[in-house]
C-alpha cells in the first residue's frame, strides 16, 4: 500500500498544493539540465511559454505529427508526436507512465526527473524529438523482478517519502547520481539532489535513505 505513495495520487490536488507553500531546498544550487542535450538554448527561447498548462506550447503553433523512435526502460518504443511536446507530457500522457510529475515545467523542482543516458535530466525541459536515439529510464524502469528497487525500498524505510510527489523525481536523481559516485558522503548526496525539491520531509530522511543505498551496494560489490 505505501509503496503506490509513490506513482499514485491526485496530481491536481497536489500540483495547487505546491504553489500554495513554501519550499526548502538543500542549496542554493540548482541542477542544470544535460548540457549534451542542448537544452539550455531552446529552454530560453521558450521560457516565456513555460507552464504545466498542457498545450500552451502545443498549441502556440500549428504543426505536424513526426514519429518519434524512443527508448524507455529498455523498449524502442515508435509514438507520432508532436515533436515539440515536452519529454514529460509524452511519457504521462501518450505512455502512461504516471510516475514521473510536473510540478513547475521550468527545471526547478525536479519532479520530473528522468534518466537519459544514465544522467539525471529534467523531462519538462526536453522535447520530444531530443530524447530520440537516447536510453530513457522512468522510475517504472527502476523495479526488479516486479519489485521496488532498493533505492526505493530505502526511501520507504527512512521515511523519506511523505506525500511523495518529489519522490520519483528524488529516486531517479539519487540514482543518477549512485551510478556516478559509489561512496558518497552525505554533503555530496545533499548537493546531488539539489535541484529536487520536497516540502514534506525535511529533506534529512532522504540523505540517509540514499546514504543506506550507498552503503547495500557497497556491501553487495564486496
Ligand atoms: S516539472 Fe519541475 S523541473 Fe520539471
Ligand atoms: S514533496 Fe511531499 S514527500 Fe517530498
Amino acid at each position: 500500500m505505501t509503496s503506490l505513495v509513490f506513482f499514485v495520487f491526485s496530481q491536481t490536488k497536489t500540483e495547487t498544493y505546491l504553489k500554495q507553500t513554501t519550499v526548502w531546498r538543500f542549496d542554493e544550487q540548482i541542477r542544470q539540465p544535460s548540457s549534451s542535450l542542448g537544452v539550455g538554448a531552446w529552454s530560453r527561447e521558450l521560457a516565456p511559454l513555460q507552464t504545466c498548462q498542457p498545450d500552451r506550447i502545443e498549441q502556440s503553433v500549428a504543426r505536424p505529427s513526426l514519429t518519434l523512435l524512443l527508448r524507455i526502460n529498455g523498449l524502442t518504443l515508435r509514438i507520432d508526436a508532436d515533436p515539440m511536446t515536452r519529454l514529460s507530457r509524452i511519457l504521462r500522457d501518450e505512455l502512461g507512465l504516471t510516475g514521473l510529475k510536473e510540478g513547475c515545467c521550468e527545471g526547478e523542482c525536479g519532479a520530473c526527473t528522468v534518466l537519459v543516458d544514465g544522467l539525471p535530466v529534467n523531462a519538462c525541459l526536453v522535447l520530444g524529438f531530443q530524447a530520440q536515439d537516447r536510453n530513457i529510464t522512468t522510475v517504472e524502469g527502476l523495479r526488479e523482478a516486479g519489485k521496488l528497487a532498493g533505492l526505493q525500498e530505502a526511501f520507504l524505510t527512512y521515511g523519506a517519502v511523505q506525500c511523495g510527489y518529489c519522490s520519483p523525481g528524488m529516486v531517479m536523481a539519487a540514482e543518477g547520481f549512485l551510478r556516478a559516485n559509489t561512496d558518497p558522503s552525505a554533503g555530496e548526496i545533499r548537493h546531488a539532489l539539489a535541484g529536487n525539491l520536497c516540502r514534506c520531509t525535511g529533506f534529512e530522511t532522504i540523505v540517509q535513505a540514499v546514504a543506506s543505498e550507498a552503503a547495500r551496494r557497497e556491501r553487495v560489490r564486496t
